[in-house]
């Protein structure tokens, strides 16, 4: 394969739901944070022949991906036709430091970057508007029935606010707190569990049970509740909201033992509050720390309890740029 001249790179971040996931999809607000310690770049360079994919994921032809790269497919595809322009004799190299299906933004981060590494190499102008569609769309293929959070997080880069179908609102985050993300190392299975969570809406709506329903709408109080923690720099009362969100998301079916004994060891630790983050069944958990010390002392307990991996987030984020419409 020879690689000619050209060449065009387009960059994205990882993301970490602090609160509102699964209610999301049913209009209820969310929380969520760029994380800058996981990004993505994909490089295109020119090629002669087919397209050609190289990443940690799959490397091969554009032909031969796996049902997994669906979603980058359609996104490569749909940019080509906007754009009028062949899909082939390009070599795509995907560099990602965003674990897998761990509830962490990957597949919307690697889309993302995708896209706008497409525009930069075909020359044509972008707006963040125009990113989040094609994205989506992808997304929907990925996962089914996205809120459409995961989209523009990962291309945020400041905290937000987000409402499915409206403008997200950037939150200022100046909190005397740290977050720890840790992965289960088990991949999380977003689709099976928004299916299901809609299985469930669906059963108690049948049979005039509210109690799914009232999980979502508590869920949906909880993340209100602590935006205003988080503008009153309150560590142990988001931390109290933290733990009550994680039963509920119990309740949803969408934990799993081994987030369930992640977070046990984050409060057993003195966390102010734990619990999973993204889509769940796997994939990561937050616990909330006072200080780096603290925070530092959370980690090594999950890392223990059976972690495979830990990152520690500062909640004074310097408020980059929101995400424009
Ligand atoms: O698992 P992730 O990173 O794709 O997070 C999904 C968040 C959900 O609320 C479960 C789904 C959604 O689209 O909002």
């Amino acid at each position: 394969m020879t690689l000619l001249n050209k060449t065009a790179v387009g960059t994205a971040h990882g993301k970490i739901i602090l609160i509102g996931e699964h209610a999301v999809v049913y209009n209820m607000p969310a929380i969520a944070l760029p994380f800058m310690a996981t990004t993505t770049t994909v490089t295109i360079t020119s090629i002669e022949g087919e397209t050609f994919i190289d990443s940690d994921y799959f490397t091969g032809y554009l032909s031969e991906t796996p049902e997994a790269l669906d979603g980058f497919k359609t996104a490569l595809n749909n940019v080509c036709v906007y754009l009028n322009v062949s899909a082939q004799g390009l070599h795509i190299d995907v560099e990602s430091l965003i674990p897998p299906e761990r509830g962490m933004g990957s597949s919307a981060a690697v889309a993302t970057a995708l896209v706008k590494a497409l525009f930069n190499y075909f020359e044509a102008d972008l707006t963040d508007k125009i990113v989040k569609r094609f994205v989506d769309t992808a997304e929907k293929v990925t996962h089914g029935n996205p809120s459409g959070i995961d989209s523009t997080i990962v291309n945020s880069l400041s905290p937000i606010y987000f409402k499915k179908d409206e403008s997200p609102t950037s939150l200022p985050l100046d909190m005397d707190g740290f977050l720890i993300a840790a992965d289960t190392g088990i991949k999380g299975q977003t689709k099976e569990a928004v299916g299901d969570v809609a299985k469930l809406i669906q059963s108690a709506k049948d049979q005039a049970k509210n109690q799914t329903i009232s999980a979502v709408n508590r869920i949906g109080q909880l993340t209100f509740q602590a935006k205003d923690a988080i503008i009153d720099n309150n560590v142990p009362i988001l931390g109290e909201i933290m733990n009550q969100t994680h039963r509920l998301l119990k309740d949803l079916t969408v934990s799993n033992r081994q987030l369930d004994t992640l977070v046990q060891s984050a409060l057993k630790a003195g966390a102010a509050g734990a619990k999973l983050t993204g889509g769940g069944r796997g994939g990561c958990m937050i616990a909330l720390a006072h200080s780096m010390e603290h925070a530092k002392k959370i980690a090594s307990e999950l890392e223990k309890a059976g972690a495979i991996q830990t990152w520690i987030h500062p909640l004074q984020a310097e408020v980059g740029e929101a995400f424009h419409e």
